[in-house]
């Protein structure tokens, strides 16, 4: 195996889960010389790490890939493409057939596999092709030394999906839920710790769905409880000194278990701020999604939450113009969304996915009509990140500082809610955690003054997210 260095350029499409495949795709392929460069003509291997949730993300890929075999051609054709994540897995051999430039194609659970693949260099579909459910075997291929870029890091504690949305291809492309187990998910956060990592974000497609044996138990020792749940990782990983800030993305609300709510309570380095989508806010709508909660399970859920923690902020997905959606659906999702008060949503215009349910469900949305309540939905959500925002004008907030700000000497960082927060004269302190007094808002961000400049940052972590 030659180690020449290569240049890597990974794309990221979707979901963290992919934010955090792409990471680790790039240590596996790091012992063959491979480095990251920023921008596909400079590399000799080029990923696109794909999403299949919606049709328009799954076009995006094609027509990128039209480009890539561009810069192939020029290249006289020394540059190998690959195609990972979730469209590989729904499409596999039909990539190579739509996009011939296309070398491999490489499935979520089987990307370990890929310097394997790279190193037989073969032009046979077989080994051009892995798809494999291996995710047991992907988890045990990855050494728990990562080379963190900076004071925050994605760590996946759980896969795949079991709950079968009517809408969805997630059970599909990322195959059945999967825990990893503690004493590895604890091993892994110890060695970002130590590389002075200081938020870690749980995640998992369903990742509140987690759960293993206790550690101590498998070590056969102390008086535990045998079986963890999310609630419990995480106030274990409320012990760990140096991690300031947990996180946890995205749960599902019918596992949002005591157990998990009361850690809000209790763990004081879990940020008040849960990502929980509900999708619709009908309740005809939900049983048609196969969702397993209605609208009041959620509010219900929501306010548990508020009394364990009471400044906690709230974020959804919504889809609109799901097969037989009404008004007066629609309605209930806008009335959803006004009693909860949200911080921040998305929302989608459904799009039928092959091979699900919902894409043989009769009551299809007129295009006019999912534009319409799209727009409705949107301007709803952002007035409500505005007043959310800026009714924390004038509070001190804890910002953890990730990256340079576009003006000289600023720097961006985060609120406990998943503000960015944008302050002047803070860029020594990128990697770390400061106080800082809000002085303004908009609907999408903050800007802030420092209060206390005693928390050093990192030089490294400052080079690393120029
Ligand atoms: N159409 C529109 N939106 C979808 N989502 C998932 N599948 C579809 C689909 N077929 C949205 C859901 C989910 C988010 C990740 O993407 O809101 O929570
Ligand atoms: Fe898809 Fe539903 Fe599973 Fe979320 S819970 S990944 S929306 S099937």
């Amino acid at each position: 195996m030659t180690t020449t260095p290569k240049g890597l350029f990974i794309k990221t499409y979707g979901c963290q889960m992919n934010v955090y495949d792409s990471e680790r795709m790039s240590d596996v392929l790091k012992p063959l010389g491979y480095f990251e460069v920023d921008s596909p003509d400079k590399a000799q291997l080029i990923v696109l790490n794909t999403c299949h949730i919606r049709e328009k993300a799954t076009e995006k890929v094609f027509s990128e890939l039209g480009q890539i075999r561009r810069l192939k051609d020029e290249a006289g054709g020394d540059v190998t493409i690959a195609v990972a994540g979730c469209v590989a897995q729904a499409e596999g051999e039909e990539i190579i057939r739509r996009q011939p430039a296309v070398d491999l194609v490489v499935g979520p659970q089987s990307y370990h596999r890929l310097p394997e693949m790279l190193a037989k260099g073969s032009r046979s579909i077989e080994d051009r092709l892995e798809t494999d459910f291996a995710v047991t075997e992907k988890f045990g291929a990855f050494s728990n030394l990562r080379n963190v870029k900076g004071p925050s890091a994605f760590l996946s504690v759980q896969e795949g999906c079991d709950k079968f949305c009517t809408f969805c291809v997630v059970p599909y492309t990322r195959g059945a839920e999967y825990s990893r187990s503690a004493s590895d998910i604890l091993n892994e956060a110890e060695g970002l710790v130590g590389q002075g990592v200081c938020e870690l974000v749980l995640v998992g497609q369903n990742v509140n769905a987690w759960h293993g044996a206790s550690p101590a138990l498998v070590e056969g020792g102390g008086r535990e409880q045998a079986e963890w749940d999310l609630g419990r990782l995480i106030r274990r990983l409320g012990q760990f000194e140096g991690l300031k800030r947990l996180r946890y993305t995205t749960s599902h609300p019918r596992d949002m278990n005591d157990s998990l709510i009361m850690a809000h309570r209790e763990v004081d380095s879990l940020a008040p701020f849960l990502h929980l989508p509900v999708q619709s806010g009908s309740d005809l709508i939900l049983k048609a999604m196969n969702r397993g909660h209605s609208v009041s399970d959620y509010l219900h859920i929501v306010d548990k939450v508020r009394r364990a923690r009471p400044d906690m902020s709230f974020a959804s997905d919504f889809i609109v113009g799901f097969p037989g959606e009404t008004d007066a659906d629609f309605e209930g999702t806008l009335s959803l969304v006004r009693e909860v008060g949200f911080s921040q949503s998305y929302a989608f215009k459904y799009s039928p996915r092959p091979g699900t349910p919902a894409s043989d469900m009769n009551g299809e949305v007129e295009e006019s009509v999912k534009e319409e309540r799209l727009s409705r939905l949107l301007s709803e959500i952002s007035n409500q990140s505005r007043v959310f925002n800026l009714n924390t004008v004038g509070s001190k907030l804890q910002v953890l500082f990730t990256r340079k700000g576009k003006g000289e000497g600023q720097a961006l960082g985060y609120s406990p809610h998943m503000q960015p927060v944008h302050v002047d004269g803070a860029e020594a302190l990128i990697g770390g955690l400061c106080e800082v007094k809000i002085v303004a808002a908009t609907g999408t961000s903050l800007t802030g003054q420092l209060v206390d400049k005693t928390n050093p940052g990192r030089a490294d972590f400052i080079e690393a997210r120029t």
